[in-house]
């Protein structure tokens, strides 16, 4: 079976926003897709990883003429991809040199809160570094890196503090996947900016509360990329790294790809689509199979009717490679009796944005679960079902599945795990979820000046026979 529909509720797309800002294919000359370099560790055992990271500021060519000024993690924009083995132990230096604060979340990373996993409680303040530790222990995914100070994650992400982070383990080394990095496995980072004059970035000039948006795609940090195909079959590690937009994928020819991951690792099956809709934050890991097509062809990735890659087909070699029928198995817990459903309500558009009639507070913890139970959280959307928006929907420290959405089964793509999900306007998506890593954290809307401004709650994961107290800042102190 393939899907050839985007499966979300066409009335919420962002297309129907009164904000919207349609992508233009940009007119400037065609650049090389860059592939972010691999961050080399600083040291690395069989039992230990040594990374620095460091959030500096620089310029991009990104443009003919002026270069702009952006900020990146060990380079000028983005930063460079994050390999993380499952069993070992990660020593990470964090190491500010913005003119700000920062912190340095790890998104999907299954990491205790709320120091390691770097939301709003664990600032680095200018010229400082410090170092986190952990055992990275999780299925082999691709998570990222990303910014998320309160209240200027939107802000630090458009001026480019986001990258890829790629978790390795032995199960999917078995799998018949491509992944030799840059060649046959790509990072893409899918986001939109708009560029004033001397091809700066102006963020307080572009501010929409329901998300800033941009008409120009960038890839990888990349206006109007081509990449040079010269493997049949090429895996893509999509990430929708944008603000607020919402990428409805598809390729010229309506050529068919196989989905084989989502946020949290590989798809217990396959799933084939000719399109594919990510919200904000959404990973999807598809391979493409370029065998129908010769040394000349090109072949165009868009997003509606806008160019994001063009995909130009070079001399392979034949890859008979066929993908089995079941890929991993999925975990799924039964949830812990006489456990609570947990209410997430997201309500309002713009400057009215609040979970459960509550903005953000910092010094709050509005939920709490126990470490170890499997609990069912029913998370709500309640703008209007013709004219609302999608809000796609993260929790932090948590890989979860999904069990329905309106009481009817989730969408083909949606059986592995998932650390963000798309909302619909009038839906209850019910998730269930456990934890094993203590801490305060955060859920969140994944548009980012939704997040920003206040659509966003905090819980703690606790052990009753281990109570902690946290030392929570307040936006004043940050
Ligand atoms: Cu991607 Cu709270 O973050
Ligand atoms: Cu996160
Ligand atoms: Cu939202």
């Amino acid at each position: 079976k393939v899907y050839t529909d985007y499966f979300f509720d066409e009335p919420a797309f962002n297309t129907h926003d009164g904000g919207y800002i349609p992508l233009e294919a940009p007119k400037t000359p065609q650049e090389k897709l860059r592939i972010p370099a691999l961050l080399e560790p600083d040291k690395e055992t069989d039992s230990d990883m040594y990374y620095t990271v460091v959030a500096q500021t620089g310029e991009t060519q990104l443009l003919p003429g002026d270069k702009t000024k952006t900020w990146g993690y060990n380079n000028s924009i983005l930063g460079k991809t994050i390999v993380f083995k499952d069993g070992k132990n990660i020593h990470i230096t964090l190491k500010n040199n913005l003119p700000e604060v920062t912190t340095f979340h790890w998104h999907g990373l299954n990491v205790p809160g709320p120091i390691t996993d770097g939301g709003c409680h664990a600032p680095v303040y200018p010229g400082q570094s410090t170092q986190i530790d952990f055992k990275c222990h999780q299925r082999a995914a691709t998570l990222w890196l990303h910014a998320h100070p309160c209240p200027a994650t939107a802000q630090q992400v458009w001026k480019g503090l986001a990258t890829t982070v790629i978790v390795q383990d032995k199960t999917e080394k078995q799998l018949p996947f491509p992944r030799n990095y840059g060649v046959d496995d790509l990072p893409l980072v899918l986001q939109d900016r708009r560029f004033h004059e001397h091809n700066q970035l102006d963020y307080m000039a572009d501010y929409d509360p329901d998300g800033i948006q941009g008409p120009t795609p960038m890839i990888n940090g990349t206006i109007n990329p081509y990449f040079d195909v010269t493997t049949q079959r090429i895996r893509l590690r999509i990430l929708d790294g944008a603000n607020r937009r919402e990428w409805r994928l598809h390729f010229s020819d309506d050529l068919k790809f196989t989905q084989v991951a989502s946020d949290g690792g590989v798809l217990p099956e396959p799933v084939d689509f000719t399109h594919l809709m990510l919200t904000c934050a959404e990973r999807a890991e598809i391979i493409v199979d370029f065998g129908a097509y010769k040394p000349g062809d090109e072949v165009t990735l868009y997003s509606d009717d806008v160019p994001l890659v063009r995909f130009r087909i070079h001399q392979f070699t034949k890859d008979e490679t066929q993908l089995p029928d079941h890929l991993v198995d999925i975990p799924d817990p039964e949830v812990t009796p006489d456990t609570k459903v947990h209410q997430v309500v997201m309500a309002g558009m713009d400057e009215m944005v609040e979970i459960n009639g509550k903005k953000f507070d910092m010094q709050r913890i509005d939920d709490k679960q126990k470490i170890g139970n499997v609990e069912y959280w029913d998370i709500s959307n309640t703008n209007d079902k013709t004219s609302g928006m999608i809000h796609p929907y993260h929790m932090h420290a948590t890989q979860f599945k999904i069990v329905s959405r309106n009481g009817h089964a989730p969408y083909p793509n949606e059986h592995g795990l998932k650390d963000t999900v798309g909302v619909n306007p009038g839906e209850t998506v019910r998730l269930k979820v456990w934890f094993d890593k203590l801490g305060v954290f955060m859920n969140h809307c994944h548009i980012l000046e939704h997040e920003d401004g206040g659509m966003m709650a905090q819980f703690e994961v606790y052990d009753p026979d281990h109570p902690k107290t946290y030392k929570l800042m307040d936006m004043d102190t940050l």
